[in-house]
């Protein structure tokens, strides 16, 4: 058997250092619903789910079979070549899962993409320049989405100049609001911040849209109150600015809904949708009412692989096995279980800052034993590395890589959550006794 060093030494060797070296670089097998499957022959519970991807585990049968199906049939068009079948069904799906009204489609392929075109709509429907996007927010790697990109300084660095005509406002985070703790004062902070913005920056009548997060993921897992989103919306409303959802990550049923549109009872006017689609294979959609979508002219926009027929059949697949196993209600009630029983740590070791979640999209917060709350990304580091040595695969976000995101697949059972909680609690627990 290959050791770890050997072929950790060949990734270091011929792949590059932005797709090479992040956390942990698990050697695997293969994978098989919640589980790695690992070339030293252990098994390990997988937490990260693919980043918020295979939210129905890896390999879900039923995908794929229809992968395999599809395989025979058809491989590639490309749209527009060729009009197909599993295409045009995955559409009518979408339309019965999204909020009323987001009814035309534009299929791409991965997430970064689909903001892009969804910015690009906004831009070309509306003749403006503008664009508002949240401080915190990933929306994507390419030069267009990394330019809304703050999640971490580090992604834009060496990059400038970005898109010009974007400007920040502060994405609301009631665990650490300037005007005190508590959603009201977060919410009330961000929007003076992005009422700001329009009385110094930019008008409002130039702003083409604001591009949103409705959970922050890759930026912390900061749940915004309700009553921002909202407000948002109002905003959006009085200005001819449209709303633009990033619900990339949030997105189908990792919040306990197909989408967190419905979460939080707030539509935007464009959403870009990937990830969870295919559960694993690559596919990422733009969605907008009709009368809005019709406006982008053919030639407008375009891609070779997006909605490719495999993704779409295992998209298909996907909507089928998640209706079939209610992992809607699974994420809900596993979600509430999870965020019980973990909250318990935020009294229990001192490092646990906050504990935050909505479905099965749940954070941990690290941050040093004192009143500063400075991030603890040390702390986030050996918890990982003990959990991955218990058997657990995890992976942490937010600025300082100080926030452990727990995304188990959706369909998970308790058993099998209780398992992978007992090794992240140990793990966290651990830190106590580091301290003392
Ligand atoms: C909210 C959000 N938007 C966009 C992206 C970019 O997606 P991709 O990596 O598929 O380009 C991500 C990826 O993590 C994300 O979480």
């Amino acid at each position: 058997m290959e050791s770890f060093a050997s072929l950790f030494s060949r990734m270091k060797d011929l792949i590059a250092p932005p797709l090479a070296e992040d956390w942990p670089n698990l050697p695997v097998r293969k994978a098989e619903g919640p589980y790695f499957y690992g070339v030293d022959g252990r098994r390990y519970l997988d937490f990260v789910s693919g980043m918020a991807t295979v939210n129905l585990g890896h390999n879900h049968p039923k995908v794929v079979a229809a992968a395999k199906a599809q395989l025979d049939q058809l491989i590639h068009g490309p749209v527009g070549v060729v009009a197909y079948e599993p295409l045009l069904r995955l559409a009518e799906e979408l339309t019965k899962i999204l909020p009323s009204g987001l009814d035309m489609f534009f299929f791409a392929n991965s997430g970064a993409e689909a903001v892009e075109g969804a910015v690009k709509l906004a831009r070309y429907v509306t003749g403006r320049p503008g664009i508002i996007a949240f401080r915190g927010g990933f929306h994507g790697r390419t030069m267009g989405v990394v330019s809304l990109t703050t999640s971490k300084g580090k992604y834009r660095l060496h990059y400038e100049p970005l898109l010009p005509s974007v400007y920040f406002a502060p994405f609301p985070n009631p665990y650490r609001c300037p005007l005190g703790g508590g959603e009201e004062a977060a919410s009330e902070y961000a929007l003076q911040e992005l009422e700001a913005i329009f009385t110094y920056e930019i008008a409002p009548e130039e702003v083409a849209a604001m591009v949103v997060e409705p959970v922050l993921g890759e930026g912390g897992y900061i749940i915004p109150p309700r009553r921002w989103l909202k407000a948002l919306r109002e905003i959006c409303d009085a200005h001819d600015i449209l709303l633009i959802f990033d619900e990339v990550q949030t997105g189908f049923g990792r919040t306990g809904e197909w989408f967190a549109a419905q979460t939080f009872g707030v539509t935007p006017d464009i959403m870009a949708i990937a990830k969870g689609i295919a559960n694993g294979f690559p596919l990422s959609v733009v969605a907008a009412p009709k009368d809005l979508m019709r406006r982008w002219g053919p030639f407008s926009h375009g891609t070779t692989f997006g909605g490719n027929p495999v993704s779409c059949a295992a998209a298909l697949a996907t909507i089928e096995a998640m209706r079939e196993e209610e992992v809607l209600e699974n994420a809900r009630l596993q979600g509430a279980y999870v965020l019980e029983r973990l909250g318990r740590l935020v009294k229990e070791v001192p490092v646990v800052g906050d504990v935050r979640g909505v479905g099965l999209m749940i954070g941990i917060e690290l941050v040093q034993p004192n009143e500063t709350k400075a991030p603890n990304p040390e702390a986030a580091k050996r918890i990982l590395k003990r959990a991955l040595e218990g058997g657990l695969v995890l992976y942490p976000c937010g600025v300082a890589n100080h926030v452990i995101r727990v995304i188990p697949p959706l369909n998970i059972s308790r058993e099998i959550l209780d398992g992978g909680l007992s090794i992240l609690e140990r793990a966290v627990y651990e830190e106590v006794s580091n301290q003392a």
